[in-house]
């Protein structure tokens, strides 16, 4: 395509549909993607852009220091596909989103996400995760209820931190587990999560939810668990474990969690909740033994090398010690499984942050070339900044 100087396809697609909004509405399903540019969105996208080339995917992203659109390089350029940058939490411009691409239904997984920053933070957190997600729901009602809701979804990607934590021996949080959050991240999902079904049961705003466990997997940004640790592993940096490394949190692979949120929005009932997770349980310090072995062997370094490395320090306040979830309402009303195995799993993960750190542009370091991309707010420290951990 021939472009107009100074101008990219994604403007010129946003430009052209603009212009002809007529043009948006001719896909058979517009679907509004938030977050695209982070680690999960970008796999959903990737996913949904690939799979329904008949559906136009708008991702609306605000590009915060955790977006890369580099993560999506491979589909930008696809005819199905748009980009807008923009806040969910900033109401003219979603109500402008709304009106300009009337999209049908919305895949809501634009968040902070960082708990550790949310401590910090809160208040960014109660802007970006609570009133972001009101703001779409008004849009969405308003938009919608001409139709009477028909043909509509509204489906919010959450996390099971909002149920609290367990004990070692506590059965797995189940969707009927009342809301339990313990940090302001935690917190406002809950909040996100409580005003979506309100708007459900107020208006009748056809809503689905979902609620997931640690996701891992390339394209994450290297502030959390395990990007974090590869790198320092990479760099010979300390691996400092919160505590004594004794926290057990259950982990998905990205793609799985990708294809459960697809076959969810396709094939989950309106008005109900579904648990993702991998039903794969690891105490923190075996996970970063499993990272140690993996990437000290990739590494060519001999086995057991990083293991010096590991230095325990002062745990997070409020550190919940275990989440684990009951996936069968998932597993036998849709049919879903998670299919990348653990070892396997972490081993393409640690490839690829190898391959991004050592023979690419070092996520972290290296200094912000795009111009679509916002610097970041405080630079990533070098310690297990651990999201759900
Ligand atoms: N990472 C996990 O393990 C996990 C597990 C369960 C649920 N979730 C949920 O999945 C979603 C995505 O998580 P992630 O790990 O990919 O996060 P991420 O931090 O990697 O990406 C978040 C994306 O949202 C964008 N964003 C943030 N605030 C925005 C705003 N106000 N307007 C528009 N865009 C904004 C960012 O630019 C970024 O691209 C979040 O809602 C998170 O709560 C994550």
């Amino acid at each position: 395509m021939q472009l107009p100087e100074n101008m990219t396809t994604n403007q010129y697609k946003a430009d052209k549909w603009r212009a002809r909004s007529d043009l948006a509405r001719q896909n058979t399903r517009r679907i509004l993607i938030t977050g695209g540019c982070g680690f999960i969105g970008s796999h959903v996208i990737r996913l949904f852009v690939n799979t329904y080339p008949e559906y136009l995917i708008i991702n609306v992203d605000k590009l915060t220091y955790a977006a890369n659109p580099d993560y999506l390089k491979d589909i930008e350029d696809a005819p199905n596909y748009l980009f807008i940058q923009a806040d969910v939490a900033d109401y003219s411009k979603m109500e402008d989103i709304f009106s300009t691409y009337a999209p049908d239904s919305v895949i809501h997984l634009a968040a902070e996400s960082h708990v550790d920053r949310s401590i910090t933070d809160p208040f960014e957190f109660a802007r970006s995760n609570v009133m972001g997600t009101l703001t779409l729901l008004q849009c969405a009602k308003n938009a919608w209820k001409k139709e009477n809701y028909a043909n509509h979804i509204f489906y919010n990607v959450s996390t099971d931190e909002v149920y609290g934590a367990l004990g070692f021996d506590d059965g797995p949080f189940l969707e009927t587990t009342p809301y339990d959050p313990r940090s302001p991240y935690s917190a406002s999902k809950a909040s996100a999560d409580h005003f979506v079904r309100a708007f459900y049961h107020t208006y009748g705003l056809p809503i689905k939810i979902s609620n997931c466990s640690n996701n891992y997997g390339p394209y994450q940004y290297p502030e959390k668990l395990i990007p974090v640790v590869i790198y320092n592993i990479v760099d010979r940096k300390p691996l400092p474990i919160y505590g004594k490394g004794e926290n057990i949190r259950d982990w998905l692979y990205v793609e799985d969690h990708a294809r459960a949120i697809d076959l969810i929005f396709h094939k989950g009932l309106v008005g109900e909740t579904y648990n993702i997770g991998g039903n794969n349980e690891w105490q923190n310090i075996t996970l970063i033994h499993k990272l140690i072995e993996i990437t000290d062997r990739l590494l060519e370094r001999p086995a057991g090398d990083s293991l010096s490395l590991i230095s325990f320090v002062t745990d997070r306040p409020g550190h919940d010690l275990r989440y684990a979830l009951d996936i069968s309402k998932l597993q036998n009303q849709l049919g879903w499984q998670p299919q990348m195995p653990f070892d396997q799993g972490l081993e393409t993960t640690i490839r690829w942050y190898l391959d991004t750190r050592l023979h690419t542009q070092p996520l972290r370091t290296q200094p912000r070339t795009q111009p679509l991309r916002t610097q970041p707010r405080t630079q990533p420290q070098d310690g297990a900044q651990q999201k759900h951990t």
